[in-house]
């Protein structure tokens, strides 16, 4: 079975006490993961080292990067790269998320570039994909979220696609309140598998988890994680709440 992820994705979020007081909230659950279960905090930079000790060596517990530089080092000052990330013991890193392509530009050729950097130092990407209202509205999601994965996943080979895992995030959903229907993320969820299958084959597509993003919470988490492609969530608000988060944890398949 495909890994089912529920991701917390705190972005720029939380002082370090309440980062803190949260992971110990949720750790103090006690869930237990089956192995084809995961659980990723993406923390802000500087909570990386505490989270990773919060989570200690619990089982298919993970913490994740908020993002990444495109380059390995160098004069770039106030950036962090792939491989100070990989040091300090992380193992995921969110590429692409719909805010950092809105307010930090990120184009799908720079996302291609951190993608690879991410790989090349033994970070597992989570790759952010989602359309816009206006493209929703005007019926060209299926095309315009494809573009996304095909300009800046599809020129890895198969055996470092399967490395990734997808973050479907429509960004009409994200912080709104308003979810995608569970039918909405399915059917694209469906579409995106297939365009990889076109792309690597079926058992290639069906090796890789495709996440659900936007307004995910304890209420609809098992709704949506019901869905045959749909593979687990990436949260933002839900997620700093620990009984929230926990509900979602619960709501794996
Ligand atoms: P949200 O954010 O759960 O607050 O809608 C999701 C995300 O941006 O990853």
């Amino acid at each position: 079975m495909r890994h089912q992820i529920a991701a917390a994705n705190w972005k720029m979020n939380l002082t370090y006490k309440q980062g803190k007081i949260l992971l110990d909230e949720i750790m103090n659950k006690q869930i237990a993961l089956e192995p084809h279960k995961k659980a990723i905090f993406a923390v802000p930079f500087p909570y990386l080292r505490m989270a990773k000790k919060k989570i200690k060596d619990r089982e298919n517990y993970s913490i994740a990067a908020q993002n990444c530089h495109h380059l390995k080092s160098g004069a770039y000052t106030g950036e962090v790269s792939a491989e100070m990330i990989k040091s300090v013991g992380v193992g995921f890193v969110i590429i692409g998320h719909s805010e950092r392509r809105q307010y930090f530009n990120e184009t799908d050729a720079l996302l291609s570039e951190k993608v690879n950097i991410a790989i090349d130092h033994h970070l597992t990407p989570i790759f952010c994909c989602g359309e816009s209202l206006p493209i929703r509205e005007s019926g060209k999601e299926n095309e315009f979220v494809a573009g996304q994965l095909k300009n800046s996943l599809f020129h890895l080979p198969a055996e470092q696609i399967q490395k990734i895992v997808v973050a479907y995030e429509p960004i009409w959903a994200i912080g709104t309140g308003k979810t995608a229907s569970s039918q909405q993320a399915q059917d694209m969820h469906a579409w995106l598998r297939s365009v990889i299958a076109k792309q690597y084959g079926q058992p290639v597509a069906d090796t890789i988890s495709i996440l659900y993003g936007g307004s995910v919470k304890g209420s609809n988490a098992v709704e949506i994680f019901s869905q045959p492609d749909v593979d687990g969530g990436l949260v933002g608000g839900a997620s700093l709440n620990g009984e929230e988060f926990a509900a979602i944890i619960r709501a794996l398949k």
